[in-house]
């Protein structure tokens, strides 16, 4: 069975309390366990992975070259400026899709361009927790 990574960037282990009028309700824990439902359904193992420091991500991506079929990503503020994630996603060579839950291209101007969707398949931005759903979908059409 494929096994796919989830990781996510800074401040999403604060999703349920943070700006709820932007990001939702739900906690990451939440969105988790309808990605593991969803994941039972395709046919995928997943593993799940959070943190706020970038050379913590960079290092987890670096362990995909075995074991890990798919990148699921939400890179958080990274997204925007960290070439180091980007380049470690193209150097793995491991397909990844990058979600937001917020449309980062109808906010603040410095949202609406992320450095890493170069390196992924594609991204899907604006459907809340929806984005992860779909993110996953998007990648099992790769990986299956
Ligand atoms: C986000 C959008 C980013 O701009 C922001 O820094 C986040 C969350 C999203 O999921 O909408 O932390 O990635």
């Amino acid at each position: 069975m494929p096994k796919l990574l989830v990781i996510n960037g800074p401040n999403l282990n604060l999703l349920g309390m943070r700006e709820p009028g932007i990001y939702g309700s739900q906690s990451l824990d939440a969105i988790n366990d309808k990605l593991k439902v969803l994941a039972e359904e395709l046919g995928l193992k997943l593993e799940f992975f959070q943190s706020n420091h970038e050379g913590a991500i960079v290092d987890k991506i670096h362990e995909c070259v075995s074991g890990i079929d798919g990148i699921l990503i939400n890179p958080g503020a990274f997204t925007h400026y960290s070439y180091a994630i980007r380049d470690a996603v193209a150097a793995v060579g491991v397909p990844c899709v990058e979600v937001h839950l917020s449309n980062i291209h109808a906010r603040e101007e410095f949202r609406s361009k992320s450095v890493i969707a170069a390196a992924c398949l594609g991204q899907v931005s604006g459907f809340g927790a929806f984005s992860y759903l779909l993110g996953l979908r998007a990648l099992a059409e790769k990986v299956l």
